[in-house]
């Protein structure tokens, strides 16, 4: 399959068209136009807050279809000549609520009136995480360990800036003028701004290193696929397949991140074992301390973007049939809940705790729940390899209350072995925890650009496969 224009496949993407897309745009003037307005503003807002690295072309995976087989067609291409465009996953047309009190009613191709504001909001909170992540990465190719590396820094950039496509395509197709606005907005907030930041506090942290993008697309785009996995759930059916498809590409990312902490974790074990030392920071590697504390920030930022333990905004989306569970239709439950309780975390007199409450409000937890479990996942693997070097430390999630800024234990300092203490020692000790202007410093410091096909940098161990069965030493970008 081809990128070739005029090409379209069964269920495929027509890429003859300005704007690629499976969703008949061809026939739909008013949206096309719309859309098509839209696009120059994001062509700026990309040219601006893109990736900052001049590039001649990269070596790129375009989604082509969205079918089971072979959704991706790999080529260099010029990045600001990617084709961002709109797919959803194919129609189900027997597809029925899963879960709510509308569970077992036909899925909705339009929005119903009454559940429109909650609906927009939704679709914007996810909307506005996607460009913020591209802002975040933007200037990490001046610094990338590797064309490998560089490659897959610019593939999640050009996914990252397709889903705020996906999001867009939908305020445009589904909520009129208010849609419109709120698709411009999300090309006006800004990572880190003062005057309009990003919505979510994570997005408005800085990625100014590569051992943060690795734990952001790790710990990060993580969150994201399990925003991405409840909203798949979601009676409104458009939103559904668009979260679909895009959990596809999602899937990358954290391969990225994942082999990316594999990757630093195996240099400095192996550095650890040759030199019978923990000291490897003046061998060039990053010291399992500082792995260990960089994880413990990037993962308790991301536990704040699972919300609130409680929450009524989340119960009344989950009976609406806004927004599922994760893997919802595997759970063997009534689906509806409203009789269930829950346990949920709590702190009282600065004592942690559980309590009880309605298995509905208790859904933000359940759903950090299923996340945490999957990050165990990772450390497990790091420690493995930790382990096949002969290294005895180990590395771990921090305690779900340590450095929480969002839900019960906002008011509360929590080391991460879960240990509840003062103010003043969590200001003494929050550097034994968290990474300190020198940790940073060391970390930016190993951060020279590695350009050479085949070579890579000082801290990081190169890659057990390349992409797409290409070898490392393959060229991934061409520089300008
Ligand atoms: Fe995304
Ligand atoms: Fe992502």
């Amino acid at each position: 399959m081809t990128t070739s224009a005029g090409h379209q496949s069964g269920h495929g993407i027509d890429y003859t068209e300005r704007i690629p897309n499976n969703v008949d745009l061809a026939d739909d003037r008013r949206l096309q136009r719309a859309l098509e307005s839209w696009q120059p503003k994001f062509l700026s807002w990309w040219s601006q807050t893109g990736p900052a690295l001049p590039t001649r072309d990269v070596y790129l995976r375009t989604a082509v279809d969205v079918g089971r087989e072979g959704w991706a067609h790999f080529g260099h291409v010029a990045l600001d000549e990617y084709r961002w465009g709109i797919f959803l996953a194919e129609r189900d047309r027997e597809r029925r609520i899963a879960f709510g009190t509308h569970k077992g009613e036909p899925v909705w191709q339009k929005v119903p009136g009454e559940y429109r504001a909650e609906l927009r909001r939704l679709i914007v909170v996810q909307g506005d995480t996607e460009p913020a992540s591209v802002e975040q990465q933007r200037n990490l190719g001046a610094t990338a360990p590797s064309l490998y590396d560089l490659r897959n820094l610019f593939q999640v950039n050009v996914e990252e800036g397709r889903h705020l496509w996906a999001m867009v395509y939908l305020l445009h197709a589904y909520f009129g003028r208010d849609g419109r606005e709120e698709a411009e907005a999300l090309l006006r907030r800004n990572s880190g701004s003062e005057d309009s930041p990003r919505i979510l506090g994570a997005f408005n942290e800085e990625t100014p290193d590569w051992l943060s993008f690795f734990m952001f697309t790790y710990f990060t785009d993580r969150d994201g696929k399990y925003q991405l996995g409840t909203l798949k759930e979601s009676a409104f059916d458009p939103l559904s397949r668009t979260c679909e498809f895009m959990l596809k590409e999602e899937a990358h990312h954290m391969m990225v991140g994942t082999t990316g902490v594999d990757r630093v974790v195996e240099r400095t074990a192996q550095l650890m074992a040759e030199h019978d030392s923990d000291e490897v920071a003046a061998l060039g590697a990053i010291p399992l301390p500082v792995v260990q504390k960089y994880l413990n920030f990037h993962y308790s930022v991301s536990l704040d973007l699972f919300g609130s333990e409680t929450s009524t905004n989340v119960a009344n989306y989950f009976s609406a049939g806004l927004k599922g569970r994760w893997a919802e239709e595997r759970r063997a439950d009534d689906h509806v809940l409203t009789d269930d309780a829950t346990r949920v975390d709590s702190v009282a007199d600065g004592t942690l705790g559980q309590t009880e409450v309605n298995a509905l409000l208790g859904l933000n937890q359940d759903l950090r729940d299923a996340y945490i479990a999957d990050c165990e996942s990772g450390v497990k693997r790091w420690n493995k390899i930790l382990d096949s070097y002969g290294v005895s430390a180990r590395l771990a999630l921090p305690h779900v209350a340590f450095n929480r800024h969002v839900g019960a234990f906002k008011d509360v300092h929590v080391t991460p072995a879960g240990e509840v203490v003062g103010a003043d020692e969590w200001e003494r000790r929050q550097g034994d925890w968290l990474p300190t202007p020198v940790d940073k410093t060391h970390v930016l410091s190993l951060m020279r650009p590695v350009y050479e096909r085949g070579k890579i940098a000082s801290w990081v161990a190169p890659p057990r496969n390349g992409i797409n069965g290409k070898p490392f030493e393959y060229e991934y970008v061409h520089l300008a």
